[in-house]
């Protein structure tokens, strides 16, 4: 069953039912100011940091969910009948319900007793506020009147606080009310030199900022009283829940129509400047009036709501394919591209299932995203990736994440996680070959951010690469440490206590436990370091590190290699995990999918007979599973993989992260059918007719699919941030549909399904448009291209050497 539709010439996925299986979000922002918005309005908004600048309130994992939002009610005066065009919070019946999730916006409607009204919700580019324009119409025959009530509720800042120290809070609460505009500015006495405000572009009714005033006591969003009794009493909160709702009057004549402006924003004064008259207590609001004044402007408003729809059409005009696949050519062209921006925006940390609080961004998981961003803002891709490289240890390895606001590396989880370092060198080279930007290996970079220790950003990747070398194990192969890109398999943790985390609890010295992953990794990471080097006339450097690459590839083959399919690790007795050995957990997908990716076993048949054993043990109709057989019980020695349920998550769930490894290294072999295959079994947009067992967004990737082992097999969970969305980019832009960046230039090396008589494309790389045509001509991989209408050599085409601005590539397969 479906609950809506795609909408691809506008870019929006349209949701005509409010009651999705669970709330299917959209992401407000791409800057500096985020919301997060649900097909029925719930959501909440932050500065920079979920954690640490949180405006507005959200209820996690609450019932009913979702709750806390942007919420507007609209009442009808004459009857006094209320409702809320959104759905929630108070569910009327309502016609014509639709939300349109679109690039950076939300619009979101209804029609109830012929008034019609829908919200559009965005965030402009280049400011900290985002912009509501409600449109209302009359279609009744007779005049109307209605009052309308736009409500929020302010967060006092720190979420993690604002949820568990409200004794504190109860009394920090405050507010001003100045002509109009309600300002929240709890703690802007002290230390805090923000504060946020709720502005509306009518002359208001009435307004309030106390909640209970606002809801009356026990009572919920669905139902407040003040909207129940059609006035609003201009309450000044005083400690308790500041919250922010503005009353409007309108008088609608029969087909008329008219727009309400509200702005929610965060501004932020100088230190010495915070107060007008200076002195005293009150918010100086001198530079902030102009701005709030140019957004309840509709005129303002429609402006820059154009200039961010012609942002994303500029952003997405970086690359468009036309394919035979529908659903090939959405997810590329609109929503796995945008899914990326979020994904590089928020890593793992604010979502529908991620409260914000938890996590900061994590290191190996920002340093993927990139391979999906990259080529959309590289300036911002330069700088996370200095901001990632500061969060390195000394060492070598990384704090595993880091707190956005603060850029400092997040002292509760810490580092050893031994991939984390791997992941910096994928993530600049990804940079480099897009860019060509190699200024950036000469950034001085600190270490854990101490002033002092900069050194080049070259030497932060020298040092990742040493990081595995300083840490071999019995078997030469790399140790895990703490859990490799599987943050469950937790060989040194054996953990019986409840309670404990199996990511920063070592009870083991770790001096036995290894990963073949890592190690494929490392092939992987050491040859780009090779390319990187040998660019930079470091021939020497270059060669020592192709020696130990090739060492380590000799070390997978003996030691890493299980007969059939390769091991995933050495446990910390000794032990192998992912072996025909084993009782269960035989055989897993990162080290198959990650060892052929790297290349190892292309020329002695091991990677095709690897990728066999993925294909007949690990794939399954809704993607490849992590591992086979399920754990059935807990292992101390494995940890929080076999904490869960057979099916979910790590252990034997589809980890949709990794299925991308597995297209690349199908690719390599030349497998295009098989890598297609795989990649529509998970793609969301393929998956939208079974709504009802997916349950989560049809436009955007999910962290996990449940595996066979559940009963819930094909369930989604965990939508939007997730690896996921770089690594399904990657893989079908740059493998399958082989539109490579490379150091020399653009690669075109397409390894399509047969069926595909072939595709056009274009993409902006380094500046200049290549307008790329694909034929089939034969049922192979071999490619010969033109490039403006004379052949090459070879199949990378290098940055036109004069000044040509458009390129046109040709290239037909063999
Ligand atoms: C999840 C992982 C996650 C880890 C760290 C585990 O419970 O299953 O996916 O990476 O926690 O947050
Ligand atoms: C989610 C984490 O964010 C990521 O870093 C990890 O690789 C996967 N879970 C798999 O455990």
């Amino acid at each position: 069953m479906k609950y809506g539709h795609f909408d691809d010439r506008s870019r929006e996925y349209v949701i005509t039912r409010p009651d999705t299986p669970l709330p299917w979000i959209n992401y407000l922002g791409c800057q500096a100011y985020f919301g997060i918005i649900s097909n029925t309005a719930g959501g909440y908004s932050f500065y920079r940091d979920a954690r640490l600048r949180r405006l507005t309130r959200y209820r996690y994992n609450n019932v009913p969910m979702d709750f806390g939002g942007r919420y507007i009610y609209l009442r009808d005066d004459q009857s006094g009948q209320f409702w809320s065009p959104s759905w929630q919070p108070t569910r009327n019946e309502l016609e014509d319900y639709s939300c349109r999730h679109g690039m950076g916006y939300s619009i979101i409607g209804s029609s109830f007793t012929g008034i019609e009204a829908h919200t559009r919700y965005f965030v402009p580019l280049d400011e900290t506020l985002e912009i509501w324009q409600l449109t209302i119409t009359n279609h009744r025959a007779t005049r109307a009147q209605i009052s309308s009530f736009a409500s929020i509720e302010f967060c006092l800042w720190d979420a993690q606080d604002d949820a568990t120290n409200f004794q504190r809070n109860f009394n920090t609460g405050q507010v001003e009310v100045e002509d109009g505009v309600i300002y929240h500015k709890t703690e802007y006495r002290e230390r805090r030199n923000h504060f946020a405000y709720f502005a509306c572009s009518q002359p208001g009714a009435g307004f309030d900022t106390q909640r209970e005033a606002f809801l009356g006591a026990y009572r919920g969003w669905d139902a407040p009283a003040a909207v129940e009794a059609g006035q609003l009493t201009n309450s000044i909160a005083h400690g308790w829940s500041p919250i922010g709702a503005h009353q409007v009057k309108i008088d609608l004549a029969p087909g008329e129509t008219r727009q309400i402006v509200f702005v929610l924003g965060y501004h932020e004064n100088p230190v010495d400047q915070k107060f007008d008259p200076p002195g005293s207590q009150t918010i100086n609001k001198i530079s902030v009036k102009p701005v709030i004044a140019k957004y309840l402007d509709p005129v303002e408003a429609d402006a820059a709501f154009e200039h961010l729809r012609q942002y994303w059409a500029s952003l997405l005009g970086i690359f468009q394919v036309d394919t035979p696949d529908i659903h090939t050519n959405r997810m590329v062209n609109i929503w796995n591209a945008y899914q990326c921006m979020a994904t590089f925006n928020m890593s793992r940390s604010a979502s529908f299932y991620e409260s914000g609080i938890g996590r900061g961004l994590g290191f190996r998981d920002s340093n993927q995203d990139l391979l999906g961003f990259v080529h959309m803002v590289p300036a911002r891709a330069r700088e996370r990736i200095l901001d990632l490289a500061s969060t390195q240890l000394a060492t070598g390895g990384a704090y595993h994440q880091y707190q956005p606001l603060t850029k400092r590396g997040n002292n509760d989880i810490g580092g050893g996680f031994n991939d984390d370092p791997h992941w910096l060198i994928i993530g600049v080279s990804a940079y480099l070959k897009e860019t060509g930007d190699w200024s950036i290996l000469d950034e001085l970079v600190p270490y854990d951010n101490q002033p002092g220790s900069e050194a080049p950003l070259y030497d932060h990747l020298q040092r990742s690469f040493h990081y595995t070398l300083e840490r071999l194990g019995p078997h030469g192969l790399p140790l895990i440490g703490r859990a490799d890109w599987n943050d469950c398999l937790n060989l040194n943790c054996f953990s019986d206590t409840p309670g404990q985390s199996f990511q920063t609890t070592t009870n083991k010295e770790g001096k036995v436990a290894e990963s073949v992953f890592i190690a494929g990794l490392f092939v992987h990471s050491g040859r780009e370091l090779a390319a990187i080097a040998a660019r930079r006339g470091l021939n020497a450097e270059a060669a020592a590190y192709l020696t130990e690459v090739a060492k380590m590839k000799q070390v997978v083959l003996s030691h890493g290699w299980d007969g059939e399919w390769f091991l995933r690790a050495y446990d910390d007795l000794g032990a192998k995990v992912g072996s025909k050995e084993c009782e269960e957990g035989k055989i897993f997908i990162e080290s198959n999918g990650y060892c052929v990716l790297a290349g190892i076993g292309l020329d002695d048949g091991k990677a095709a007979q690897a990728l066999a054993a993925v294909h007949d043990r690990l794939a399954t109709k809704h993607g490849i599973v992590v591992q086979q057989p399920a754990y059935s019980r807990y292992y101390l020695n494995l940890g929080e993989i076999s904490s869960y349920p057979p099916g979910y998550k790590e252990n034997a769930g589809v980890f949709c992260h990794v299925n991308p490894w597995v297209m690349i290294a199908e690719t390599r072999l030349g497998h295009g059918d098989q890598a297609h295959d795989y990649y529509s079994r998970i793609n969301p947009s393929a998956r939208e007719e079974i709504g009802d067992l997916h349950r989560c967004e049809p436009y955007v990737y999910a962290q996990m699919i449940a595996g066979p082992d559940a009963p819930t097999f094909g369930e989604a969970k965990n939508s939007w941030l997730t690896g996921t969305a770089a690594w399904n980019y990657y893989a079908i832009v740059q493998w399958i549909l082989g539109i490579r960046t490379t150091l020399d230039g653009l690669q075109i090396a397409p390894v399509i399904p047969k069926s595909w008589p072939g595709f056009t494309a274009t993409r902006i790389f380094r500046g200049v448009t290549y307008n790329i045509s694909i034929e089939r001509q034969g049922e192979g991989e071999q490619i010969s291209l033109t490039v403006d209408g004379t052949p090459i050599k070879g199949n990378i085409v290098p940055p036109p050497a004069d000044a040509r601005r458009k390129v046109t590539i040709k290239g037909i397969l063999s």
